[in-house]
Order: C-alpha cells, then structure tokens, then sequence
C-alpha cells in the first residue's frame, strides 16, 4: 500500500495508473475507519482496478462549537484497516496541504444544503461540498463512493458534481449496521454503556416507520408525532429532527403511499450527535435502485 502527504506525488502516482488505462475508485473519510467505510472499498474494490482512500479531518465542515478537536484520530489503527483491506493508496494530507495560507475559495450548493442537517449545522455543507471538490479534483477517480448514512451529503455531492461538471460518478453504497441495528458511525465511540444501549432508538423509529407505511399509514404527520412520542420516552434522547421528505428534493412529502418516502433522524444522546435515515417503501412500490450517479 502507498501512503502520500502530498498532492503532487499523489497526482504523479495516478496520472501513471490512468496512462495504464486503470480505472480509479476512490473512498474520502476522515478517518477512525469502521466496517461501513471497509464497505465503501470493497464496493471501490469490486468495480475499479485501482482504490484510493483520503484520510482528512476537515475542520471546514466542523462549526466552532462541534466536536473537531476531540474527533477520534486513530492514524495506526487505520493504517493497518486500510492495509489489511488492501487500498491501493492512502492519502493523508496535512491541513496547510489542502487549505494553504491564502485560501479563499468556497463551494455550496445552496438548496440542498438549508433543510434537515443544514438547519442544525449552516456551515457544514459548505465545508463538505469545498473538500469533496478539492479531493474529487485531486483524485480524479471514476468513481467516488459514499455511505447512506450521510444521505443529504450523498445529495450535496451529486448536484454539485453535476452542477461543476466533474467527471466522477457518485455512488451511495448502504448503511452498515451493528448487530442490534445502530448504525456504524465514528462518533459511537463517544457513546458510555447506557448512551450506546439508548442509541438503539434510532433504528427501533425506523423499524416503526417502515412497518407503518407498509400496513397503509397515509399521513405523514400522524407518523411524525407517533415518532416523537415513542422518542420522548427514551429519558437520553433529545430532539433534534424527525423529518419524513421526498428522497430527491428533501422537501416534505404530503402522503405516504404514492412512492418511497424518505424518513431521516437526529437525535442527541447526551453530548454525542447521531443521525439516521431509511427510505419506507409502501406495499408494491417497488423498492428504488442504489443511486449512482453518471458523469456529465
Ligand atoms: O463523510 C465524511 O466522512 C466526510 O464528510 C467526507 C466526505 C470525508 C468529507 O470530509
């Protein structure tokens, strides 16, 4: 495996890979990997020649009060995942190699980024959307991989790749979960015992609401307030959103049973934020293809 600091090396590196016709996935995270990133390679693995992975704390994506310097960094632990799951290369910058002194130039993309997330966090789209430009530019893969668990980012890097003309295609690969269906997530780390067992609330709301718009359920807002309720009684959980919203658009939908609805969570657990969604399929709505998309 080849680890690079540098983006001159890492371009030389891949401009020879490209002259050798080799098709380029690529995976960005910011470390402390879990088995939903390994995910993300094998799924690089399987459709490209060669896999890079990023290992990059954006601080541009953090707000001043988030958690940024006490995000897990386990550099050797990852180093040794990513080998072990035989990345092609590592790509690990430092923060002056991507945000040199000077540095003016900001993406966003504007609609996508006010609902859900956007509300809680208005900054933080705007970090994503300028570092995934930056590494898609960088890279220049085939294919870029994400996870669902981050669906509005998934929607973010999909208008923006379309809208800037860059030509990758995006694909969602599906969430990870734990055993008891808590979705894997470097900030469960965070979580003590009895935060972790609470944490389960998000996929038991998920498995309400699927069972719901499966049996018929055609009112949306009757979903939400029965969401919220059965939250309220879990004493650790605090609100931050349960929002049911056209999986394209984020908007909210006004029915259930027309075509898939997307359910999206956020809830606090003591200091630690968690989000989660699921698309809730009514009864013979066929269930909607994994989104990838074409470059332009
Ligand atoms: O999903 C993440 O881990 C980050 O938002 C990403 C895409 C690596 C950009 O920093």
């Amino acid at each position: 495996m080849r680890t690079f600091q540098q983006i001159s090396a890492l371009r030389a590196y891949l401009r020879n890979l490209r002259q050798d016709k080799k098709t380029i996935g690529f995976v960005p995270t910011m470390g402390a990997l879990h088995a939903g990133h390994l995910s993300l390679v094998q799924r690089s693995k399987g459709d490209c020649d060669i896999t890079v992975l990023s290992l990059f704390v954006n601080p541009a994506q953090f707000a001043p009060t988030e958690d940024l310097s006490k995000y897990p960094r386990e550099l050797n632990r990852d180093m040794q995942l990513t080998s072990n799951a035989d990345v092609d290369a590592v790509f690990l910058p430092e923060i002056e190699e991507m945000y040199p002194s000077g540095f003016q130039t900001w993406v966003g993309v504007t609609e996508l980024s006010k609902p859900l997330e956007g509300e809680h966090r208005p900054t933080h789209y705007q970090g994503v959307a300028t570092i995934v430009t930056k590494l898609l530019n960088i890279v220049q893969p085939d294919i870029a991989y994400f996870g669902q668990k981050d669906y509005q980012q998934f929607l973010v890097v999909e208008r923006m790749v379309r809208d800037l003309n860059i030509p990758s295609a995006i694909q969602m690969v599906a969430t990870v979960r734990e055993a008891d269906g808590l979705a894997m997530s470097s900030r469960n780390v965070y979580l003590s015992p009895e935060e972790r067992t609470a944490a389960t609330l998000l996929n038991r709301l998920i498995g309400i609401a699927s069972e719901r718009v499966q049996q018929g359920e055609p009112n949306p807002l009757t979903l939400k307030q029965d969401l919220e309720r059965v939250m309220s009684q879990e004493p650790l959980a605090e609100l931050d959103y349960v929002a049911l919203v056209h999986p394209d658009t984020l908007q909210p939908v006004t029915g259930l049973q027309e075509e898939a609805t997307l359910l999206t969570l956020a809830i606090k657990i003591g200091k630690t934020r968690l989000i989660d969604n699921a698309l809730l399929v009514p009864e013979g709505i066929p269930l909607p293809r994994p989104r990838i998309s074409k470059p332009i």
